[in-house]
């Protein structure tokens, strides 16, 4: 991994965090509002874990000193690349749809806490809305890799605004889709697909949720009115991806309430038990 002090882009990394300075190789727009970022991350790309997630400095964005953080889409430790999916949100992003290839990256990372689904986990069900799908995508591949069935019910707005599904459904992993409008799958939201699929399938032996959070506060309580669930039989972990600052748990400005207490989302998680997770 390249420390990329000597040119200055790295400064305000904590000296213990990894910093590397990543190129951009391509930067596409994928759906409505939401675009593909493929970034060189030769030292990042072979230690990824499924859920975790960088923090970066964009290039060219001045006076903004606060770095953005991104779960890390997907990484190719052979050819030394991760990938971001992203979605507008505010300047940050805006500004992140006008990096070309060739421009330079300062990343910290990965960092933080991924997803822990159980070594014996044979049946997935993953819970994910609008670009939540980016925290859950490596995560479904490792566990078809593993020989687990994948289920993923992924909702969105509307048809335009649903990016990624291709990916999961090439390696084998089947898509419920619910759209607000009807114009793709159920019309509804993504939380009635998971109670069908919870009812209809008393097999599925591990439960990841990402998205908004309203909608990850319903599906935490629909997974825990299981029994199996509640008692811990069956994992249930939820991304808990709150507004960070420094993003290496030294702030304490990303804290989740929990039954343990306050714990810090971006070195404590952001993936939670979510049956420790207490819902304001
Ligand atoms: C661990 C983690 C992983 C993330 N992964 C992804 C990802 O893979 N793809 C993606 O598109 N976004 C992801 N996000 C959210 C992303 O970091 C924010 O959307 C981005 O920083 C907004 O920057 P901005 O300058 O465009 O918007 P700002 O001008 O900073 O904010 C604009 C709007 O975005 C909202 N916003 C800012 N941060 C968050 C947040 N953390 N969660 C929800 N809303 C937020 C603000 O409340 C505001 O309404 C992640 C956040 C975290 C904490
Ligand atoms: S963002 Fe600073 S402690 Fe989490």
């Amino acid at each position: 991994m390249s420390n990329i002090g000597d040119s200055g882009a790295c400064s305000g990394a904590k000296a213990n965090r990894e910093c590397e300075a990543l190129d951009v190789l391509s930067n596409e727009r994928r759906a409505d509002g939401i675009w593909l970022l493929r970034l060189a991350a030769p030292g990042m790309a072979g230690k990824v874990e499924p859920g975790q997630f960088a923090h970066f400095r964009l290039p060219r964005f001045g006076g903004h000193i606060l770095r953005r953080p991104f779960s890390i889409y997907d990484a190719n430790a052979e050819e030394g690349t991760i990938e971001l999916l992203y979605q507008l949100a505010g300047k940050g992003t805006e500004h992140m749809t006008s990096l070309v290839p060739g421009e330079r990256f300062d990343c910290i990372g990965p960092v933080g806490t991924g997803w822990a689904p159980p070594a014996q986990a044979r049946n997935a069900l993953l819970v994910c809305g609008g670009v939540g799908i980016a925290a859950v995508n490596m995560l479904a591949l490792a566990l078809r890799r593993s020989g687990a069935a994948v289920t993923c019910a992924f909702g969105a707005g509307n048809a335009g605004k649903l990016a990624g599904i291709e990916r999961l459904e090439s390696a084998g992993v089947k898509m419920l889709i619910a759209t607000d409008d009807g114009s793709a799958g159920h019309r509804g939201f993504v939380t009635d697909l998971m109670r069908d699929a919870l009812a209809g399938d008393p097999s599925i032996d591990y439960i990841a949720i990402c998205g908004p959070r309203p909608m990850e506060a319903i599906a935490c309580r629909i997974a825990l009115e299981s029994e199996r669930v509640a008692s811990g039989e069956v994992r249930c972990e939820v991304s808990m991806e709150n507004r960070m600052a420094c993003g290496i748990g030294a702030c304490l400005s990303c804290v989740v309430d929990t039954v343990d207490g306050l714990r810090r989302s971006c070195a404590d998680g952001p993936v939670f038990d979510a049956r420790k997770v207490v819902w304001r």
